[in-house]
């Protein structure tokens, strides 16, 4: 069962998500993390750089980090390459070497094998301990659009119009700009983490959220996944979870 948690605002979804990251990692000795892109985990990375800067003991700067996706087609040196983004926004102020910090590879000449090796890499380093990840408003995570099976690897996978609409905020405005595909953990991939913190926040995710909570796991609303997991907390600020409040 998804444990459910409302906090006031965006905030303190940052600091109760940096604790269950600090159990996973201080407590249980993780060593594994995965991480998402996008404006979820802002609070969430802000705080666990908070807390590394006040004591750079905590044992972050061994930990192993792996993607959930990267986009097909950017330059490597474009800003909005994911690897760079968890560099520039993550990893780097947490002391996480850059050759520990794991993304699919979205330039590979077979790219099938890419994502194949992906998978065996995620496997080979112990597996994901802990997992951050957000929601799309078509009820994706990474980028498993609506109708993924729930049992594929990572594989390439199309964005649907509204990711391309959501996320042409960071293409100066434009959805033509945004890549069409991505290389991105499948379903299967997300499940095989030993936990997972899913973080949604806004009025924009309400709707999703509600579907979410209220759904079955079918293969349509790809979030609903989450309820095969055993240890998912979601994390929602009041505005998110307005509408599943009426449900
Ligand atoms: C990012 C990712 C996506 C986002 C989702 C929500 O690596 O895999 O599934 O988590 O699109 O995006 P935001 O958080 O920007 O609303």
């Amino acid at each position: 069962m998804i444990d459910v948690r409302v906090l006031p605002d965006r905030e303190a979804v940052g600091v109760a998500a940096a604790d269950l990251i600090d159990a996973a990692v201080i407590e249980r000795g993780e060593q594994v993390l995965g991480l998402a892109t996008g404006s979820s985990p802002g609070p969430a990375y802000a705080e666990l750089i908070r807390r590394h800067a006040q004591d750079p003991a905590r044992p972050y700067g061994s930990t192993h980090a792996f993607l959930l996706d990267e986009y097909v087609g950017l330059p490597p040196d474009h800003p909005e390459r994911y690897a760079r983004v968890i560099r520039r926004e993550f990893t780097e102020a947490m002391g996480i070497d850059a050759g520990a910090v794991h993304a699919p590879d979205p330039d590979a000449p077979d790219l099938e094998r890419a994502c194949r090796d992906y998978d065996a890499a995620i496997a080979a380093a112990g597996g994901v301990g802990v997992q951050i990840l957000g929601i799309g408003s078509d009820g994706h995570i990474a980028f498993n659009a609506p109708g993924t099976p729930f049992a594929e690897g990572t594989h390439v996978a199309r964005l649907s119009s509204s990711t391309r609409r959501d996320n042409a905020r960071f293409f100066d405005g434009d959805p033509e700009r945004v890549p069409v595909s991505a290389v991105s953990q499948g379903i299967g991939t997300i499940l095989r983490a030993r936990a997972l913190v899913v973080v949604a926040m806004g009025e924009a995710k309400a709707e999703i959220v509600a579907r979410l909570l209220s759904s079955d796991p079918t293969e349509e609303m790809p979030a609903s996944a989450l309820h095969l997991h055993p240890d998912v907390t979601l994390l929602l600020d009041r505005p998110a979870a307005r509408a599943a409040d009426r449900s």
